[in-house]
């Protein structure tokens, strides 16, 4: 299918999306301890949102992933050979072009792949890169990183960039399983940029999702929306508080939406009703911090071989390069 500015190839079409998200919600409002999946925050609106939130002061992660692109991307453009630079959850691909940039100097880049959940974020990103990279062939993959791997487009030689700090937003065991499955559709030899935040100081850390202006706390209430257009949900989004707060143990940032008040919701479409008891929270996002030492590990334990890893001063990101390899390499 062509959306006017490359080929666009959808993985999750609307009834798929639909079908997923019913899941989600379903599991998600009947266990015990609520949660969502944070993928549900991405419609036109929350992709939005995202964006507000990149530019906001206390959210240092973009800005720092960026300065670390800048600083590294003529190296491993030259370095790499590929063809094709495939994004998993691109989003609006704004620092993507800084590689872009890059490979275009080094001159072997025929063909960017951006892949994200979110079909307007996508459109919306094909459509600038369209006039800015009249060059370079565009390939939009509407799909889902964590089931739609295995349909990516091949090329004589990939590098797949995942940013951001995304994989951040998968639990550990769905870290694996998509390292795993990524690992086993690339070819030897192909690589892997990851983008990391890293374990730092609590304050900074929650600053960066409880911002001053509100915008974090207007994303995370977005997935309400999501539900109440959806599914014909009646939740009263403002009568839900946003709560970040960092877990020590297992290292991450945790979103939730407090009730304020006791409520009955009902989720007209799946013909379900959920009780929040006042105070209650409703888990929607974890964003784990990682170090770098294990970050590497758990590169080498998906048979990706770290080549190189960039953080800035500060050690709040990190950017790591790696090369998929045969497994009994690093055995
Ligand atoms: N990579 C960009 C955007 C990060 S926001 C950056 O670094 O700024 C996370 C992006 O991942 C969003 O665009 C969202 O739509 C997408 N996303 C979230 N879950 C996804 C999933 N399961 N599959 C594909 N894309 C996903
Ligand atoms: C997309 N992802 C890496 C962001 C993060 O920092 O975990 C999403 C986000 N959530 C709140 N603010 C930003």
């Amino acid at each position: 299918m062509s959306a006017g500015t490359g080929l666009l190839d959808i993985h999750l079409t609307e009834d798929d999306a639909a079908a997923a998200l019913r899941d989600d919600v379903r599991t998600g409002l009947t266990a015990p301890f609520k949660h969502l999946p944070p993928k549900w925050f991405y419609d036109a609106r929350g992709s939005a949102l995202f964006e507000d939130i990149t530019q906001l002061p206390e959210y240092y992660p973009t800005r720092t992933e960026r300065a670390l692109l800048a600083e590294s991307v003529a190296a491993i453009a030259e370095a790499s050979g590929a063809d094709t630079l495939v994004e998993l959850g691109s989003g609006s691909s704004e620092k993507t072009r800084l590689l872009l940039d890059a490979f275009s100097r080094a001159g072997t880049l025929r063909r960017y792949v951006p892949q994200d959940v979110s079909a307007p974020a996508l459109r919306a990103a094909m459509d600038a890169l369209a006039v800015d990279y009249p060059g370079l062939e565009l390939h939009g993959v509407v799909g889902d990183f964590t089931s739609h791997l295995d349909r990516l487009p091949r090329g004589e030689r990939r590098m797949v960039a995942f940013l951001g700090g995304t994989i951040g937003n998968l639990r550990p065991h769905e870290r694996r399983v998509f390292l795993d499955e990524l690992r086993a559709v690339l070819e030897p030899g192909e690589q892997l940029l990851l983008g990391t935040g890293l374990v730092i100081d609590e304050p900074t850390l929650v600053a960066a999702y409880d911002d001053s202006a509100g915008v974090t706390a207007e994303f995370n209430r977005n997935v309400l929306r999501v539900l109440n257009r959806e599914l014909d949900a009646d939740f009263d989004v403002e009568a839900f508080e946003h709560v970040a707060l960092w877990d020590p143990v297992d290292e991450w940032i945790e979103m939730r939406l407090r009730a304020s008040r006791a409520m009955t919701v009902h989720v007209r479409e799946l013909d379900l009703v959920a009780e929040f008891a006042a105070g209650e929270e409703m888990r929607t996002e974890i964003s784990a911090k990682f170090h770098v030492a294990g970050v590497r590990q758990m590169l080498q334990a998906s048979a990706f071989a770290p080549v190189q890893t960039w953080t800035d001063p500060e050690e709040r990101f990190a950017l790591t390069l790696a090369t998929a390899v045969d497994g009994d390499v690093l055995a």
